[in-house]
């Protein structure tokens, strides 16, 4: 669930579209009034430096004592073996706003072989990367980071009146705010309300699916009925399916309490992790809601997350916008919207739906393989800078090839945005590596050269 940041609240939306499951009712998005930045860590700067070799032993100390000296705040501390150089440590620390921090960082710019600044005032600070999450753990820091949190609703909808359908919300929200990496999620239990509006989202869904979804769908669905716990009657625990997918292609899903802007979900992606919603619309409009429940998340987007083309395209997406301009990440943004979210597909020369948007939109899913809207190829140079409506049926739709072709247009689209060093997702440690030193590529082509020989000795077995 996420929400495109302030600057451009033309577009202001939920990655989750106005799952509106009725063919004529208008849809609606958040109001603007969700959409506002959030602040209150927002301040917060990473510095991340290696002291000179000659200088390594009791750096951390001198170097902190410059912290103290200029009464900063630190957050977090940390040094590890640099990827850079050999034998040299690499520190990293979390400083909190106030205190003379451009006197230290001149300071440390000046002692250090390496120095570079990660902070989410990146606007205000030049030549300093904005934020992204590092580990796989860093997401934790999303759960304050939110645009707004998941209880408050807009006073059109549906369960805006309605005290107990509020208070379950607040529920939900608190358990994603409370929730942290590596716990299993809260499994809940729904109420026969809730499983009834589950039901006839489901029933009428799933009835639409073998003519209009993609192939992809089609085959992971039965599998998710089999594993899941997928079926009218039942609503499928987050938990089980995170274990789903991470057998699939290492997708898991994290449970969000609210919106998050479209840098923070997208770089949720990049460690190939979902936000995503647990609680349910509204029982008075079972076939509306004017934002992502459960069902859009694990009717729409769940089942592609378990082929593996589409869950690396989502990482590709994910991991060009670590460290991306604002204005790229409304590109990717956009391109995600027309794809994730409302992508149509060409299969034995039918036109498919794969968007998660589409899958879970009864009205639209029909509308959008109609001769109504407009088709043009994907195309992510052009496709990001298309405007959409938030409000209505989309007029245009961006049609792929195939989700390998996607893959390869993103990753030529991602060399595009400036950026002054390459990441690599490292699957062992669950991190990003940010990559900008030779000695780092060498040890990277090494192990590409070993995984080589793996496949080659594998291929020699093959041909005896
Ligand atoms: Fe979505």
């Amino acid at each position: 669930m996420y929400a495109k940041t302030a600057p451009n609240s033309q577009s202001a939306s939920s990655n989750g579209t106005p799952n509106n499951l009725s063919a004529d009712k208008p849809r609606l998005m958040y109001g603007g009034n969700y959409i506002k930045e959030g602040n209150d860590s927002a301040k917060n700067t990473c510095l991340i430096f290696s002291p000179k070799e000659k200088d390594s032993v009791g750096a951390l100390s001198r170097y902190l004592k410059l912290f103290a000296e200029h009464e900063v705040n630190l957050l977090h501390i940390e040094s590890r073996s640099s990827l850079r150089q050999a034998n040299v440590y690499e520190f990293m620390v979390e400083c909190a706003f106030g205190g003379d921090l451009g006197t230290v960082i001149e300071n440390l710019r000046e002692q250090c072989s390496y120095f570079s600044i990660i902070t989410r005032n990146h606007k205000d600070n030049m030549g300093t990367v904005p934020w992204f999450p590092r580990r796989i753990r860093d997401l934790d820091k999303f759960a304050n980071q939110i645009l707004s949190y998941g209880a408050e609703l807009d006073s059109d909808h549906p369960g805006f009146t309605d005290p107990v359908y509020r208070q379950r919300r607040k529920y939900f929200a608190d358990l994603a705010y409370n929730y942290k990496h590596g716990q299993p999620i809260p499994r809940v239990e729904y109420t026969k309300e809730e499983i009834e509006t589950w039901g006839v989202v489901f029933k009428n869904l799933t009835k639409l699916y073998p003519k209009y979804a993609c192939k992809e769908h089609n085959h992971v669905f039965p599998l998710l009925i089999e594993n899941c716990g997928y079926r009218e009657d039942n609503i499928p625990q987050l938990e089980d399916i995170s274990n789903f997918l991470k057998d699939c292609t290492g997708f898991t899903l994290r449970p969000v309490a609210g919106l998050l802007s479209s840098r923070d979900f997208l770089a949720g992606l990049a460690f190939r992790v979902f936000h995503c919603t647990q609680y349910i619309r509204h029982s008075s409009k079972p076939l509306y809601t004017p934002e992502p429940d459960v069902c859009h998340e694990v009717l729409g987007h769940v089942p592609l997350f378990a082929d593996p083309s589409f869950a690396q395209f989502c990482q590709v997406v994910g991991m060009a916008s670590l460290g991306a301009p604002d204005e790229y990440i409304e590109k990717l943004a956009t391109c995600f919207w027309f794809t994730v979210e409302f992508g149509l597909c060409r299969q034995n020369g039918e036109l498919k739906a794969y968007g998660a948007g589409l899958l879970s939109s009864f009205g639209e899913l029909e509308y959008c393989l109609s001769d109504k809207p407009e088709l043009r190829p994907f195309e992510p140079t052009k496709t990001a800078l298309q405007k959409y409506p938030i409000t209505e049926y989309q007029p245009v739709y961006f049609v792929a090839e195939d989700f390998e072709d996607a893959k390869q247009k993103m990753i030529k689209f991602a060399e595009s945005i400036p950026r002054k060093f390459g990441v690599r997702y490292d699957p062992y440690t669950q991190s990003i590596n940010i990559i900008d030193s030779k000695h780092q590529i060498e040890d990277l082509v090494y192990n590409v050269n070993q995984e080589v020989q793996i496949l080659m000795d594998a291929l020699r077995k093959l041909k005896q």
